[in-house]
Protein backbone atom coordinates (compact mmCIF):
# COMPACT_ATOMS: atom_id res chain seq x y z
CA UNK A 1 0.00 0.00 0.00
CA UNK A 2 1.60 3.51 -1.14
CA UNK A 3 0.98 5.93 1.67
CA UNK A 4 -0.65 9.04 -0.52
CA UNK A 5 1.20 12.66 -0.18
CA UNK A 6 -0.41 15.93 -0.72
CA UNK A 7 1.80 18.78 -1.46
CA UNK A 8 0.39 22.42 -1.89
CA UNK A 9 2.64 24.24 -4.35
CA UNK A 10 2.06 27.74 -3.46
CA UNK A 11 3.10 29.11 -6.01
CA UNK A 12 4.55 33.02 -5.98
CA UNK A 13 2.00 33.70 -3.26
CA UNK A 14 1.23 35.12 0.25
CA UNK A 15 2.86 37.11 2.95
CA UNK A 16 4.20 36.31 5.71
CA UNK A 17 1.09 37.04 7.71
CA UNK A 18 -1.40 35.63 5.57
CA UNK A 19 1.35 32.53 5.92
CA UNK A 20 1.27 32.08 9.35
CA UNK A 21 -2.86 31.91 9.49
CA UNK A 22 -2.64 29.30 6.81
CA UNK A 23 0.29 27.12 8.29
CA UNK A 24 -2.02 27.29 11.57
CA UNK A 25 -4.93 26.26 10.09
CA UNK A 26 -3.44 23.54 8.37
CA UNK A 27 -1.58 21.97 11.48
CA UNK A 28 -4.61 22.52 13.24
CA UNK A 29 -5.96 20.04 11.06
CA UNK A 30 -3.31 17.60 10.58
CA UNK A 31 -3.60 15.55 13.10
CA UNK A 32 -5.56 12.77 11.72
CA UNK A 33 -3.27 13.27 8.49
CA UNK A 34 -2.89 9.75 6.68
CA UNK A 35 -1.21 10.61 4.04
CA UNK A 36 2.75 12.86 3.84
CA UNK A 37 1.32 16.75 3.41
CA UNK A 38 3.94 19.03 2.14
CA UNK A 39 3.47 22.55 1.62
CA UNK A 40 5.92 24.54 -0.84
CA UNK A 41 5.90 28.10 -0.34
CA UNK A 42 8.29 30.93 -1.82
CA UNK A 43 11.82 30.58 -1.30
CA UNK A 44 12.03 33.70 1.21
CA UNK A 45 9.53 32.21 3.31
CA UNK A 46 10.78 28.54 4.04
CA UNK A 47 12.66 29.18 7.33
CA UNK A 48 9.58 30.75 8.99
CA UNK A 49 7.47 28.36 7.71
CA UNK A 50 10.06 25.74 9.14
CA UNK A 51 9.91 26.72 12.29
CA UNK A 52 6.04 26.89 12.34
CA UNK A 53 6.39 23.48 11.08
CA UNK A 54 8.22 22.37 13.61
CA UNK A 55 6.80 19.42 15.95
CA UNK A 56 3.92 19.59 12.86
CA UNK A 57 3.86 16.17 10.67
CA UNK A 58 3.85 18.51 8.00
CA UNK A 59 6.47 18.60 5.68
CA UNK A 60 8.41 21.50 3.85
CA UNK A 61 9.54 21.97 0.41
CA UNK A 62 11.00 24.02 -2.36
CA UNK A 63 8.99 24.47 -5.49
CA UNK A 64 12.56 25.06 -7.44
CA UNK A 65 16.32 24.60 -7.10
CA UNK A 66 19.31 25.40 -8.74
CA UNK A 67 21.31 22.25 -10.08
CA UNK A 68 24.82 23.97 -9.01
CA UNK A 69 25.76 23.06 -5.86
CA UNK A 70 27.17 26.31 -4.89
CA UNK A 71 29.10 29.70 -6.74
CA UNK A 72 28.85 32.65 -8.64
CA UNK A 73 24.98 31.52 -9.87
CA UNK A 74 23.25 34.86 -8.75
CA UNK A 75 20.12 34.58 -7.81
CA UNK A 76 19.86 31.26 -7.17
CA UNK A 77 19.86 28.59 -3.93
CA UNK A 78 21.15 25.29 -3.59
CA UNK A 79 19.77 21.61 -2.67
CA UNK A 80 21.77 22.07 0.31
CA UNK A 81 20.21 25.52 1.58
CA UNK A 82 17.27 23.95 1.15
CA UNK A 83 17.98 21.29 3.52
CA UNK A 84 19.43 23.75 5.54
CA UNK A 85 16.56 26.06 6.54
CA UNK A 86 14.82 22.70 6.86
CA UNK A 87 13.36 21.29 3.88
CA UNK A 88 12.84 17.93 3.17
CA UNK A 89 11.32 18.14 -0.41
CA UNK A 90 12.18 20.22 -4.02
CA UNK A 91 9.48 20.07 -6.73
CA UNK A 92 11.90 19.72 -9.82
CA UNK A 93 10.59 20.78 -13.76
CA UNK A 94 7.30 22.11 -12.97
CA UNK A 95 5.86 22.57 -15.85
CA UNK A 96 5.81 26.99 -15.48
CA UNK A 97 9.83 26.49 -14.84
CA UNK A 98 10.17 24.67 -18.59
CA UNK A 99 8.67 27.01 -20.35
CA UNK A 100 8.52 30.21 -18.63
CA UNK A 101 12.40 30.00 -17.80
CA UNK A 102 12.98 27.46 -20.75
CA UNK A 103 14.43 24.45 -18.39
CA UNK A 104 14.77 21.64 -20.71
CA UNK A 105 15.09 17.78 -19.94
CA UNK A 106 18.50 17.55 -19.44
CA UNK A 107 18.62 20.53 -16.84
CA UNK A 108 15.60 19.18 -14.80
CA UNK A 109 17.67 15.76 -14.67
CA UNK A 110 20.89 17.82 -13.12
CA UNK A 111 17.81 19.62 -10.26
CA UNK A 112 16.91 16.16 -9.62
CA UNK A 113 20.27 14.68 -9.03
CA UNK A 114 21.34 17.65 -6.73
CA UNK A 115 18.35 17.18 -4.44
CA UNK A 116 18.93 13.70 -3.88
CA UNK A 117 22.43 14.66 -2.99
CA UNK A 118 21.46 15.89 -0.10
CA UNK A 119 19.12 13.66 0.76
CA UNK A 120 15.63 15.65 0.06
CA UNK A 121 12.93 14.32 -1.89
CA UNK A 122 12.33 15.63 -5.33
CA UNK A 123 9.19 15.63 -6.84
CA UNK A 124 9.46 15.55 -10.34
CA UNK A 125 6.33 16.93 -12.60
CA UNK A 126 5.76 15.78 -16.61
CA UNK A 127 3.26 16.05 -18.55
CA UNK A 128 2.07 17.15 -21.79
CA UNK A 129 0.88 20.34 -23.35
CA UNK A 130 -2.87 20.62 -24.86
CA UNK A 131 -1.24 20.69 -28.44
CA UNK A 132 0.87 17.47 -27.71
CA UNK A 133 -2.06 16.23 -26.24
CA UNK A 134 -4.42 16.54 -29.53
CA UNK A 135 -1.24 15.35 -31.69
CA UNK A 136 -2.32 12.42 -29.63
CA UNK A 137 2.00 12.31 -27.95
CA UNK A 138 1.42 12.23 -24.41
CA UNK A 139 2.79 8.88 -23.72
CA UNK A 140 5.72 10.10 -26.35
CA UNK A 141 6.48 13.53 -23.85
CA UNK A 142 6.14 12.03 -20.76
CA UNK A 143 8.60 9.07 -21.95
CA UNK A 144 11.09 11.34 -22.99
CA UNK A 145 10.43 13.65 -19.78
CA UNK A 146 11.22 10.58 -17.28
CA UNK A 147 13.47 8.90 -19.88
CA UNK A 148 16.09 12.43 -19.60
CA UNK A 149 15.81 11.69 -15.83
CA UNK A 150 16.41 8.32 -15.58
CA UNK A 151 19.33 8.34 -17.84
CA UNK A 152 21.53 10.60 -15.21
CA UNK A 153 19.91 9.27 -12.32
CA UNK A 154 19.22 6.08 -12.52
CA UNK A 155 16.71 3.76 -11.66
CA UNK A 156 17.43 2.82 -8.10
CA UNK A 157 16.83 6.86 -7.44
CA UNK A 158 13.18 6.13 -8.17
CA UNK A 159 13.06 4.58 -5.20
CA UNK A 160 13.84 7.66 -3.35
CA UNK A 161 11.57 10.31 -5.70
CA UNK A 162 7.88 11.17 -6.49
CA UNK A 163 6.63 12.39 -9.59
CA UNK A 164 4.05 14.50 -10.26
CA UNK A 165 1.96 14.01 -13.44
CA UNK A 166 0.98 17.28 -14.58
CA UNK A 167 -0.83 17.97 -17.45
CA UNK A 168 0.29 21.53 -18.70
CA UNK A 169 -3.43 22.24 -20.06
CA UNK A 170 -4.96 21.55 -16.63
CA UNK A 171 -2.82 23.75 -14.35
CA UNK A 172 -4.46 26.79 -13.16
CA UNK A 173 -7.38 26.39 -15.79
CA UNK A 174 -9.85 24.77 -13.46
CA UNK A 175 -10.61 22.02 -16.23
CA UNK A 176 -8.54 18.94 -14.62
CA UNK A 177 -7.70 15.90 -16.17
CA UNK A 178 -10.65 12.96 -16.06
CA UNK A 179 -9.77 10.32 -13.42
CA UNK A 180 -9.65 7.82 -16.62
CA UNK A 181 -7.30 10.23 -18.08
CA UNK A 182 -4.98 10.50 -15.22
CA UNK A 183 -5.34 6.94 -14.68
CA UNK A 184 -3.81 6.05 -18.31
CA UNK A 185 -1.15 8.42 -18.11
CA UNK A 186 -0.02 7.45 -14.30
CA UNK A 187 -0.75 3.69 -15.28
CA UNK A 188 1.76 4.54 -17.87
CA UNK A 189 4.59 5.92 -16.30
CA UNK A 190 4.31 3.28 -13.53
CA UNK A 191 4.63 0.72 -16.30
CA UNK A 192 7.83 2.17 -17.76
CA UNK A 193 9.85 2.22 -13.99
CA UNK A 194 8.21 -1.15 -13.37
CA UNK A 195 10.18 -1.99 -16.81
CA UNK A 196 13.40 -1.44 -15.26
CA UNK A 197 12.40 -2.08 -11.80
CA UNK A 198 9.13 -3.96 -10.43
CA UNK A 199 9.44 -3.32 -6.79
CA UNK A 200 10.83 0.16 -7.19
CA UNK A 201 7.77 0.97 -9.66
CA UNK A 202 5.41 -0.59 -7.45
CA UNK A 203 6.40 1.51 -4.39
CA UNK A 204 6.67 5.10 -6.68
CA UNK A 205 4.12 7.60 -5.63
CA UNK A 206 2.63 9.26 -8.39
CA UNK A 207 0.66 12.60 -7.85
CA UNK A 208 -1.87 14.20 -10.24
CA UNK A 209 -1.79 17.74 -10.51
CA UNK A 210 -3.92 20.24 -12.48
CA UNK A 211 -6.96 22.09 -11.08
CA UNK A 212 -7.35 19.72 -8.37
CA UNK A 213 -10.06 21.24 -5.69
CA UNK A 214 -12.08 19.32 -2.92
CA UNK A 215 -15.34 18.42 -5.34
CA UNK A 216 -12.63 16.42 -7.64
CA UNK A 217 -10.28 14.96 -5.68
CA UNK A 218 -11.78 11.92 -4.78
CA UNK A 219 -12.30 10.52 -7.68
CA UNK A 220 -8.43 10.88 -8.97
CA UNK A 221 -7.55 9.60 -5.93
CA UNK A 222 -9.49 7.02 -6.50
CA UNK A 223 -7.63 5.79 -9.23
CA UNK A 224 -5.43 2.57 -8.65
CA UNK A 225 -2.44 4.41 -10.05
CA UNK A 226 -3.19 7.62 -8.43
CA UNK A 227 -1.10 8.06 -5.01
CA UNK A 228 -1.99 11.60 -4.18
CA UNK A 229 -2.01 15.06 -5.55
CA UNK A 230 0.16 18.37 -6.28
CA UNK A 231 -2.12 21.42 -5.59
CA UNK A 232 -2.00 24.47 -6.70
CA UNK A 233 -4.48 27.07 -6.51
CA UNK A 234 -6.56 25.35 -4.02
CA UNK A 235 -3.70 24.81 -1.69
CA UNK A 236 -3.85 28.42 -0.59
CA UNK A 237 -7.18 27.83 1.19
CA UNK A 238 -7.14 26.02 4.17
CA UNK A 239 -10.20 24.34 4.62
CA UNK A 240 -10.11 23.47 1.05
CA UNK A 241 -6.69 21.77 1.01
CA UNK A 242 -7.61 20.18 4.04
CA UNK A 243 -10.50 18.44 2.42
CA UNK A 244 -8.32 17.44 -0.42
CA UNK A 245 -5.93 16.11 1.88
CA UNK A 246 -8.90 13.94 3.40
CA UNK A 247 -9.84 12.78 0.03
CA UNK A 248 -6.45 11.15 -0.13
CA UNK A 249 -6.32 9.63 3.19
P1 LIG B 1 -3.38 24.13 -9.98
O1 LIG B 1 -1.76 24.03 -10.09
O2 LIG B 1 -3.80 23.17 -8.91
O3 LIG B 1 -3.62 25.56 -9.59
O4 LIG B 1 -3.93 23.78 -11.31
C1 LIG B 1 -1.11 22.79 -10.00
C2 LIG B 1 0.39 22.98 -10.12
O5 LIG B 1 0.82 23.81 -10.92
O6 LIG B 1 1.16 22.30 -9.44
Amino acid sequence: MRRPVLAGNWKMHGTRAENARLVDALIEASDEARCDVVICPPLVYLWEIGRQLKDSPIGLGAQDVCAEAQGAFTGEVSAAMLKDVGCGYAIVGHSERRQLYREDDALVARKFVAVQGVALVPILCVGETLDERERGVTEEIVARQLDAVLAVAGIAAFARAVVAYEPVWAIGTGKNATPEQAQAVHAFIRARISARDAMIGDGLRLLYGGSVKAANAAELFDQPDVDGGLVGGASLKADEFVRICAAAA
